[in-house]
């Protein structure tokens, strides 16, 4: 007897009728038109079951802390990061551990099960490094919460940036992280980025840095990433974030970055509803985009994801944890409308998410973990679009959330009642 069977559901691959047996919390098969007892039973009726989404970029120490102590009044990353200064000696544990904990909620709700968030050790004490470490604790029986250890004010910068970050990585912090384009000088940035890939490749630690989020075209810190991740043998386990300044690059010299990030596995996350909100910020019109090139690096064959990065926090006071209206705002930014272009866009924020933080037994195949979530749409494309409902959502065959169907009833002079959840009718 199995625990969960699903029936009748489509698949993101484009599969349609597929039945998904779970069995101990695991995917036991998928296969067409399958009937087996089982201790539950769902009818998908047509609708999208995906993998669930994941985050590979979040600041989870700052979430839910908008207008603490006032509000971003310029809109820029560097207010925003003054704004952090200023509110980081006001931080208490207590109040950190109950804002993560709340946004983790609203994150199961909308079907997003692993989150990768930056934490600051620039602080001497740690204290959101503890508070963040007791947060992974608590919420591991439903969410995979990775932790990358963040010098904000740059660990060449700061007093004691780099004992402080080693510090964080000896209590258990997952990732090594940084942030070169803050460091004071160029040259101080790619020192930060080769001695923080040492560090990584000494503890054997994955490395993610938000690199070059900034307008300045000559802001090359990738570069260093790609070449210290092959000088170390790091392939594959090293991200960089952001990337805005590519945005601004020439085009020959983009010509050859391409290949060596390529060459050097090095995956790139962007972050479409902050990027597009915090750069730019310099110009007055025309006024730049400001995002890194995602559908020139996806062609080069780069693994690109797409980060929620921030919600209602010093940087942006908008967000609710849903992982489709990053997709949404990646697809306007990076005209990324053609069918293949969106589907790539709901890979960006699920499958290539994953990749960035080497989940283990993510997907939707036999063996995986039966984490899921059924959506309130037909395929990727209308999920998208529809930033649709997540109807249920389950972790190891365990169902944490479930959301109403979203209807409108409709009550119309001459044609009675009816109802719609504005979709077309299907093509034959
Ligand atoms: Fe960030």
């Amino acid at each position: 007897m199995l625990d969960l069977l699903i029936t009748n559901a489509t698949l993101p691959d484009g599969r349609t009728g597929m039945s998904v047996a779970v069995q101990d919390g695991c995917i036991a098969e998928v296969t067409p038109g399958l009937d087996a007892p089982a201790h539950d039973k769902l009818d998908a009726q047509g609708l999208l079951l995906s993998p669930h989404f994941v985050d590979p970029h979040f600041h989870m120490d700052a979430t839910l802390s908008y207008g603490l102590p006032r509000v971003n009044q310029s809109g820029t990353l560097l207010e925003g990061i003054a704004l952090w200064g200023e509110l980081k000696p006001l931080l208490t544990a207590d109040a950190l551990i109950e804002r993560a904990l709340a946004y983790c909620d609203w994150a199961v709700a909308k079907g997003l099960l692993a989150v990768r968030s930056h934490v600051d050790t620039s602080d001497p004490s740690l204290l959101a490094v503890d508070a963040l470490l007791e947060v992974r604790r608590k919420v591991a029986p439903y969410l995979d919460l990775q932790l990358v250890a963040f010098p904000q004010d740059g660990v060449l910068r700061s007093p004691g940036g780099v004992e402080n970050l080693e510090r964080a990585l000896d209590k258990g912090v997952d990732v090594v992280g940084g942030i070169p384009h803050f460091e004071r000088t160029m040259a101080d940035g790619a020192a930060s980025v080769k001695l923080l890939c040492e560090i990584a490749a000494d503890r054997g630690k994955l490395v993610d840095m938000h690199c070059d989020e900034s307008d300045d075209p000559l802001s090359r810190h990738i570069e260093t990433l790609a070449f210290e991740t092959q000088r170390l043998a790091l392939q594959g386990r090293v991200t960089g974030s952001h990337c805005t300044s590519m945005h601004s690059m020439d085009n020959y010299y983009v010509s050859k970055l391409l290949p060596l990030i390529a060459e050097s596995g090095v995956s790139v996350v962007s972050n479409p509803l902050i990027n597009i909100t915090l750069q730019g910020r310099h110009d007055t019109y025309p006024k730049r985009r400001g995002m890194t090139r995602v559908p020139e690096l996806m062609a080069a064959g780069v693994n690109v994801a797409f980060g929620h990065d921030c919600v209602m926090d010093p940087w942006y006071g908008m967000g609710s944890g849903d992982m489709l209206e990053v997709a949404h705002m990646g697809l306007h930014v990076a005209q990324m409308t053609s069918q293949e272009g969106i589907r790539q866009c709901f890979e960006a924020v699920t499958t290539n998410a994953a990749r960035v933080m080497h989940l283990e037994n993510y997907g939707l195949e036999a063996g995986c973990d039966a984490s899921f979530v059924l959506l309130q749409a037909r395929d990727p494309v209308e999920a998208i679009r529809l930033r649709a409902a997540r109807l249920k959502v389950f972790r190891k065959g365990r169902l944490l959330a479930e959301t109403p169907a979203a209807t409108a009833s409709l009550h119309l002079p001459g044609r009675g009642e009816s109802t719609s959840w504005m979709v077309p009718k299907p093509q034959d």
